[in-house]
């Protein structure tokens, strides 16, 4: 941690060089599947047509060539892993160890619940609650964590629905409505949640491959809806750590600067 009050003209010089190599802001996508799927490529290429540039996704896993194909340039850099729950995910710690591999974390994209509910079975209260320990590991790693948080995309009944667990398209439906609610609900200054409805208007039957996962048009659909959150959470960010006034001139030292620092 670097005390401000103690910095020296050279100290402030080295400050500000490693508050200008790193002032991008680094976002995670974060979830299962559906997180590998190039929904994030046509959003980085939303992003930048919007202008806005100064952002790196940032996690462990790297999306397929094919979305590189779809979208050329994109950055392809992810945090979703196939098959996984969110109340896995808070009870063994997985985001806090990713989290720890990368640099500070500005932004978390978050896409999570189908598996809880179709492979999991897991009643709505215990994932929600899952939710709440995902949320206090974010922000015991970044007090000021800019959260985006989609609900659910609808599962195709015909696909999903089966006789040993007729209700998972209900129950999807369900968690997305309680999420509609509950996003909004977590949300504070310091820590916006800022709430994506992906159930909305999305088509389990056209706009997927298999019922659940999206296709072309459902990833087209899923990065119009994600596009405004995350431009306004990249940009509160940069708002208030990204100003560097010249090298020894005004600026703000924030708490991100100091984060970036330790
Ligand atoms: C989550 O963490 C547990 C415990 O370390 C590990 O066994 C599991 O493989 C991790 N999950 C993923 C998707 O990496
Ligand atoms: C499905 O939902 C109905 C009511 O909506 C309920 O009575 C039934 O127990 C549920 N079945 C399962 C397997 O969750």
């Amino acid at each position: 941690m670097v005390k401000v009050g103690a910095l020296t003209a050279f100290g402030l010089l080295s400050l500000a060089g490693q508050v200008m190599a790193q002032q991008s802001v680094k976002v995670m996508p974060f979830g299962a599947s559906i997180v590998t799927r190039c929904w994030r490529n046509n959003l980085d290429a939303k992003l930048k047509a919007a202008g806005v540039k100064n952002y790196d996704f940032v996690g462990s896993q790297q999306g397929s060539q094919d979305c590189l194909k779809q979208f050329p340039g994109t950055d392809n850099d992810h945090e979703g892993h196939s098959g996984s729950q969110a109340t896995d995910y808070a009870a063994k710690g997985n985001l806090t160890t990713w989290l720890n591999q990368q640099p500070a974390v500005d932004v978390v994209v978050m896409f999570l619940g189908h598996n809880d509910v179709i492979l999991g079975h897991k009643p709505l209260d215990t994932i929600i609650k899952a939710y709440d320990t995902l949320i206090e590991q974010m922000r015991k790693k970044n007090p000021k964590m800019q959260i985006v948080w989609s609900n659910l995309t609808p599962v195709d009944p015909k696909r999903w629905d089966t006789s040993s667990n007729p209700n998972n398209s209900k129950d999807i439906a369900a968690l997305s409505a309680r999420i509609k609610e509950y996003a909004p609900s977590k949300s504070t200054s310091d820590s916006p949640v800022y709430f994506v409805n992906n159930f909305e208007g999305f088509n389990p039957v056209s706009d997927t491959d298999d019922g659940e996962h999206p296709s072309t048009s459902g990833n087209e659909k899923m990065a119009s809806k994600f596009l405004p959150a995350a431009k306004e959470a990249i940009q509160a960010v940069s708002r208030s750590s990204g100003i560097i006034r010249g090298v020894l001139g005004v600026r703000r030292v924030t708490m991100a600067d100091r984060r970036r620092t330790k």
